[in-house]
């Protein structure tokens, strides 16, 4: 059989299957336009066509690190740009209803349009070409033919690129994970606003999907505690958004704590012997936050677990004097507090 004709059987084939699904069913008024209704379903081939409809969360997607997973430069430099194949899996996956939904389930890389990165399709699109919605009364005659699929609900929508670092088995851990606070109840939160073009306002989930790239976003995960007493200083960093470890996921991030204790000349008062490591700047002396790569064998993990506190004390010197409470987040562990990569996330001073 020459190509073209194996090309004919293939669309008589998908043809008489769509016929006995879409069209031999009667359970929807076919005179509907589009959907799963008319029969015709369309073959999606990039997130661009679902713009026209949902431009909001077309605009948000587009902005994210998501669509960003595969031109991000971070990304392209540690996959030795590109060559190293494996990477590709999770930065310009095939749809994960296609591949596995869950933990146990491997993401594979697709052919084509690499650099949409993780896009609608990847996370919506379902093998037989309908499209997945987390609302058991969605609209399923909408013309993108939306059905329910719990798993969009879940965390297993997630998981199967995000326990890489183990965000997921902390998450199950967590207090949140336990009272069933889920990934997308935090990151995902909901604006009222039309979920397509023509339809009436209602609560949609956005799609930015905030993480370590915003510090704004970063600032909402911890309460610093300072207390001066005894001639001590005494400092706790709580994890408390209490949804997984602080930070979690990427070995590159770290969280530094920096406390500059400085006499009532402005001199810096030398650290003291203690669990925190000198500074990369004179005078100060610095706690980190991080999980290590697995190569760094004279590092332990540092990250805050949910709920919990990091707590250090320093010995304040006897005259009066300054102490500078500073919190930096990292997107590299080996760059300098001030550098592009790194924002400062928390900051005081405390006269004693
Ligand atoms: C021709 C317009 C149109 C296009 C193109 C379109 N959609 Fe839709 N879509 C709709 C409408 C209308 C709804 C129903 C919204 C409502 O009322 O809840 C909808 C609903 C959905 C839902 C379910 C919403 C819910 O309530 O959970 C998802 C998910 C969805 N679309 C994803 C996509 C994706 C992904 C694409 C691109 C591959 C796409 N759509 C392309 C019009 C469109
Ligand atoms: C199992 C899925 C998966 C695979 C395979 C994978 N990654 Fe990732 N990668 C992720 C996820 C999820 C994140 C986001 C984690 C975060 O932000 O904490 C990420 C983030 C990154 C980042 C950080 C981007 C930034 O902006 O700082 C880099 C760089 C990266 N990956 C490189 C790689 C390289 C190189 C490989 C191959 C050796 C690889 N990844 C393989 C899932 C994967
Ligand atoms: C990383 C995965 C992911 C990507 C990428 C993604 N979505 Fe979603 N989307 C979700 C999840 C998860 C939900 C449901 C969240 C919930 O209700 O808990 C959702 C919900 C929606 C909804 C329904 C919103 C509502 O609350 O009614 C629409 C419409 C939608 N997505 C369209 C799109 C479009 C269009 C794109 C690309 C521009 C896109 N999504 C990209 C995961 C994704
Ligand atoms: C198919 C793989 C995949 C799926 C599914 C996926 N992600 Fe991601 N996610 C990534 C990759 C890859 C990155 C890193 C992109 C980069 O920085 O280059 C990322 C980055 C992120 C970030 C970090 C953003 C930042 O500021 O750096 C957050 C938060 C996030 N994802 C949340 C989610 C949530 C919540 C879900 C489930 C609704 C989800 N992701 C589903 C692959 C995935
Ligand atoms: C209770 C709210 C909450 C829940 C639940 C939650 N997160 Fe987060 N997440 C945050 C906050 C706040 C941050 C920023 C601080 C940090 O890095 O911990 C964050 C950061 C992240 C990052 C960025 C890490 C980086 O490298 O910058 C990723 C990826 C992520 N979360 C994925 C997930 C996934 C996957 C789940 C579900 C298994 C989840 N989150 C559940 C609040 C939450």
């Amino acid at each position: 059989m020459n190509a073209a004709l194996r090309l004919l059987g293939l669309l008589a084939l998908v043809g008489v299957i769509g016929y006995l699904v879409w069209g031999g069913t009667d359970d929807v008024d076919p005179t509907q336009k589009g959907g799963a209704s008319d029969g015709e379903l369309r073959v999606w081939q990039s997130s661009e066509e679902c713009a026209s409809c949902h431009p909001e969360i077309h605009a948000e997607w587009q902005g994210s690190w998501h669509a960003r997973a595969y031109t991000d430069p971070a990304f392209r430099s540690q996959s030795e740009s590109y060559r190293k194949r494996d990477c590709v899996a999770c930065h310009a996956p095939r749809p994960i209803f296609e591949t596995g939904t869950g933990l146990y389930e491997r993401v594979l890389p697709r052919a084509d349009r690499l650099h949409e990165g993780v896009d609608c399709l990847t996370c919506h699109l379902l093998p037989d070409g309908r499209l997945a919605s987390a609302r058991p009364d969605v609209d399923t005659t909408a013309p993108c033919a939306p059905v329910f699929m719990k798993a969009l609900q879940t965390v297993d929508v997630c998981a199967p690129c995000h326990n890489q670092h183990d965000t997921v088995d902390e998450w199950r851990r967590s207090p949140q994970g336990q009272a069933g606070v889920g990934c997308n109840d935090c990151h995902m939160p909901v604006e009222e606003r039309a979920p397509a073009t023509g339809r009436s306002p209602r609560p949609v989930r956005t799609h930015v999907m905030k993480g370590g790239h915003y510090p704004d976003y970063v600032a909402t995960a911890f309460k610093v505690e300072t207390e001066i007493r005894d001639g001590r200083l005494r400092v706790g960093v709580k994890n408390t958004h209490e949804g997984h470890n602080l930070p979690t996921d990427d070995r590159g991030r770290a969280l530094d704590l920096v406390v500059t204790i400085q006499d009532a000349a402005g001199n810096f008062v030398p650290p003291p012997e203690s669990l925190v490591k000198p500074g990369q700047t004179e005078g100060t002396f610095r706690a980190r936050f991080r999980l290590p790569y697995r190569d760094e064998f004279s590092e332990i993990n540092t990250q805050i677990p949910p709920g919990e506190n990091a707590t250090f004390e320093w010995e304040l010197p006897a005259e009066k004097g300054r102490a500078t409470v500073e919190l930096y987040f990292k997107l590299q562990p080996y760059i300098l507090d001030g550098a592009d990569d790194s924002a400062r996330v928390h900051r005081q001073e405390l006269e004693f």
